[in-house]
């Protein structure tokens, strides 16, 4: 499966919403994340991220981002449709420790 990692909090780009073609991306107020048990790994989407948050799990170091997506795909609505991205997103864009700072 594919995840969204730390950039995406306050970046919240939404490109990626617009190309998955199995519509498993699913909205919090900062950030989005991926339904894993959904996902078909098709990778589409790695690439139209701005913020580049978007990784595949197979990737070290990922596990706390693995929980974070299946746990709240599950509680957050799925979003089907881009909308525009915040107006400062690019105040955001590879701060650290946004997730310390900002989840939600
Ligand atoms: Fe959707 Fe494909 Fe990205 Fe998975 S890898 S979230 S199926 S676009
Ligand atoms: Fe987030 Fe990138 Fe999508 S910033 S909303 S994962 S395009």
């Amino acid at each position: 499966t594919y995840i969204v990692t730390d950039n995406c909090i306050k970046c919240k780009y939404m490109d990626c919403v617009e190309v998955c073609p199995v519509d498993c991306f699913y909205e919090g107020e900062n950030m989005l994340v991926i339904h894993p048990d959904e996902c078909i790994d098709c990778g589409v989407c790695e690439p139209e991220c701005p913020a580049e948050a978007i990784k595949p799990d197979t990737e070290s170091g990922l596990d706390k981002w693995l929980e974070i997506n299946t746990k709240y795909a599950s509680v957050w609505p799925n979003i089907t449709e881009k909308r525009d991205a915040p107006s400062d997103a690019k105040d955001f864009d590879g701060m650290e420790g946004k997730f310390e700072k900002f989840f939600s």
